[in-house]
């Protein structure tokens, strides 16, 4: 199954970067994107233009995004976020590179500065003009009475799920940070993705051209598969279920 040969991998590593999607969380109520159920199956993404032009695309987003809140609400970590979360507490993990927006790495028990969220966060809201955040608490009363979505307090922008659509640009720190550490790793471990989604999809390669051994951890076959040290085709929480610690 491959258990083992990642145990000795992880042995001998002195420093490793996780690189999470949305497959780690399925375990724990959570739908991914591509996979039969998909969120992308059921509904098309709104894109960032979309959003930004239109009431209605906004409206349809904070729609589809209460519709999840008890998804997200209920969802506790997994056996990967916790397998990880135990690596982080043992030192070997300096940081976590992740598309997801779930909050559950947080939740594991890595300190926020160390998960790195390349899509952002869905647990709160952003305006898109001045950045000023928002608590769902503040958008969900408004949501509710008037079935519309807000703008801001400040600036009267958009708010939105402090997340990155298609077509928003990617967040310049998280990016800079996600390349530094990967750049500095010698096992990079790409769990629950299907890579298909860039440029967050070039960093299992960009560590494999760093010198890093490279895990893939996936159900289904990536394209990237060939490039990897290791691939286990197999379920995540069953694969990291025995590196869960203390
Ligand atoms: P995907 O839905 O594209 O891929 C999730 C992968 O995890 C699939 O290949 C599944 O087969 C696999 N998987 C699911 N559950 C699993 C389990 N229990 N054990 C093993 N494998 C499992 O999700 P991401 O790759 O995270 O971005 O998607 C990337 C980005 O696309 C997301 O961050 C999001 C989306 O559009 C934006 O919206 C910008
Ligand atoms: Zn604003």
């Amino acid at each position: 199954s491959g258990v083992e040969q990642l145990g000795n991998m992880i042995a001998e590593a002195s420093t490793i970067v996780p690189f999470t999607g949305a497959g780690i969380s399925t375990e724990c109520g959570i739908p991914d994107f591509r996979s039969p159920g998909g969120i992308w199956t059921r509904n098309r993404p709104i894109p960032f233009d979309e959003f930004v032009a239109s009431q209605d695309a906004r409206d349809e987003s904070w729609r589809r995004r209460f519709a999840m809140e008890p998804t997200f609400a209920a969802a506790k970590p997994g056996r990967g976020h916790r397998a990880l979360a135990s690596l982080y507490r043992a030192g070997k993990v300096p940081g976590i590179i992740t598309q997801n927006i779930d909050n559950l790495h947080q939740s594991s028990g890595f300190k926020a500065d160390a998960v790195i969220e390349l899509h952002g966060n869905t647990t709160y809201a952003r305006c898109i003009g001045c950045s000023k955040t928002y608590d769902l608490s503040w958008v969900k009363p408004h949501f509710d009475k008037t079935g519309r979505a807000p703008d801001c307090a400040d600036c009267g922008d958009p708010v939105k799920t402090a997340t990155i659509s298609f077509g928003q640009a990617m967040p310049e720190d998280a990016m800079l940070r996600a390349t530094e550490l990967t750049q500095h790793c010698d096992l990079f471990l790409a769990i629950g993705s299907s890579l298909v989604v860039w440029p967050a999809a070039g960093f299992p390669m960009m560590a494999k051209n760093c010198g890093a051994r490279l895990v893939i951890i996936n159900n289904e076959p990536t394209d990237q598969d060939d490039i990897a040290d290791l691939v286990i085709r197999h379920d995540i929480g069953e694969t990291l279920g025995p590196f869960v610690g203390n």
